[in-house]
């Protein structure tokens, strides 16, 4: 049964190959300050800087750059990056990248005006934003972390190896965001399959959990599938528009806050991902993938209905003359090889993950209660163990 919610999602879409154009609708409705946010240059490569330079300045914007956003970002660009919008005083902030760059900017958004240490207040303690708030817009050119459309930050503190999430409330989400799949076509076969594989495991993140019958699991299904076709799609051709625009949508409706409404979750896949990454500073879809053969092999018997659904509906196992572990099981390998297929990370040593630091990747990995088995320290070992 659907429990009780209340769903709202501000986010404007333009979506398409002349999606740019929404830009001129969108930047009379704020401030004549922008604050351009970007990576390691890879949107000037594309022409996209240049094109984006040219629309602000027919709209007579005065432009702030804050380039060098890290993949990963870091709580010290954060401060950076807070300092130069206050000192600015900034309009509207203008993301253009993937999820880092838009990650990063809803964290400027929300702690520019931050009067304390925005990581302890809203990384570390997750407190609601209670200063003003500088409106952002996206210009998303890598898919898979609904960054997009939701209100997900992901900071890292290298000085203590805290890789740490937070969901903003809806006044930090984008409050545009344009997306274009040819953007998307010159990002780099690794981090391409990485982010597919970030968009797989949104969903099944959402999906295996609880025992109810609701409508998102069966949307969820659906999308899986989607992403299944058009990846391999996209492997093999990676400027097939079709399949790239396929999946930016998947990716958007992954994690844009629809398929979690009324139904637990679980996330462990991710609270783990996120702990090597403080170690490591692996590509994300990586950790993930890295360690979600292990870990969905583990808590399989204890939510067997479910694999077992995953196997049929998603995976297309013939259930006939099959136990409901056989079936299960068959789906997960049948997920293995799609895996290994598109050229995903298998296991945690080929991101750089050694013996000594499983322990402090444990420790940090925040255990998490929604999923079909709630983890101790040493079951999240044994999985890393296994993930090696
Ligand atoms: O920095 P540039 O030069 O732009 O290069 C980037 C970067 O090196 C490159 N790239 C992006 N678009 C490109 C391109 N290269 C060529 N052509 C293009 N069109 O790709 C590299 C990776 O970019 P990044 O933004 O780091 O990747 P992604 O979108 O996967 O974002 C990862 C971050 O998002 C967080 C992750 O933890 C990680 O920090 N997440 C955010 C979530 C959210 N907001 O809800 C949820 C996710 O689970 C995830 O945790
Ligand atoms: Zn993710």
């Amino acid at each position: 049964m659907l429990g009780n919610f209340v769903y709202s999602n501000p986010t404007k879409i333009y979506f398409g190959d002349e999606a740019l154009k929404g830009l001129n609708q969108e930047l009379p409705k704020y401030g004549k300050k922008v604050m351009l946010i970007y990576g390691g240059g890879s949107i000037k490569k594309i022409g996209l800087y240049d094109e984006i330079i040219k629309i602000l300045k027919e709209n007579d914007k005065e432009i702030i750059e804050d380039p060098g956003v890290m993949p990963n970002p870091t709580v010290d660009k954060l401060y950076e990056g807070c300092k130069i919008a206050k000192d600015n005083d900034v309009d509207l902030i203008l993301a253009v990248g993937g999820g880092s760059v838009c990650d990063y900017a809803k964290a400027v958004s929300a702690s520019a005006h931050c009067d304390e240490d925005p990581w302890n207040k809203y990384f570390l303690r997750m407190e609601e934003v209670d200063n003003r708030i500088i409106p952002i817009g996206c210009v998303l050119t890598m898919v898979g972390t609904g960054s997009e459309m939701n209100g997900g930050s992901v900071i890292t503190n290298t000085a203590t190896k805290q890789k740490i999430g937070r969901v903003f409330d809806e006044n930090v989400f984008p409050k545009f965001s344009i997306l274009n799949p040819v953007y998307t076509f010159s990002v780099p076969q690794y981090q391409m399959v990485a982010g597919f594989f970030d968009i797989m495991s949104h969903i099944l993140e959402q999906y295996f959990s609880g025992d109810d019958d609701n409508t998102s699991d069966y949307i969820m299904e659906g999308l899986i599938r989607s992403l299944i076709h058009s990846s391999r799609i996209a492997v093999k051709n990676p400027k097939d528009y079709e399949a790239r625009s396929n999946i930016m949508w998947t990716s958007t409706w992954a994690l844009n806050t629809l398929v979690e409404k009324g139904k637990s979750e679980d996330w462990m896949v991710h609270m783990i991902g996120q702990a090597i990454g403080g170690y490591t500073d692996a590509t994300h879809g990586m950790t993930l993938s890295a360690v979600s053969m292990p870990y969905y092999r583990y808590i399989m018997p204890y939510g067997l209905h479910k694999f077992k659904r995953y196997a049929i509906n998603v995976w297309n196992v013939n259930p006939e003359g099959k136990t409901d572990e056989e079936i299960a099981k068959e789906g997960l390998d049948r997920m293995e090889a799609y895996m290994r297929e598109i050229g995903l990370v298998m296991n945690i040593r080929d991101l750089g993950v050694t013996e000594d630091m499983l322990e402090g990747i444990a420790s940090n990995t925040f255990i998490l209660t929604g999923g079909y088995k709630v983890l101790t320290h040493e079951e999240i070992i044994d999985i890393l163990k296994s993930s090696m």
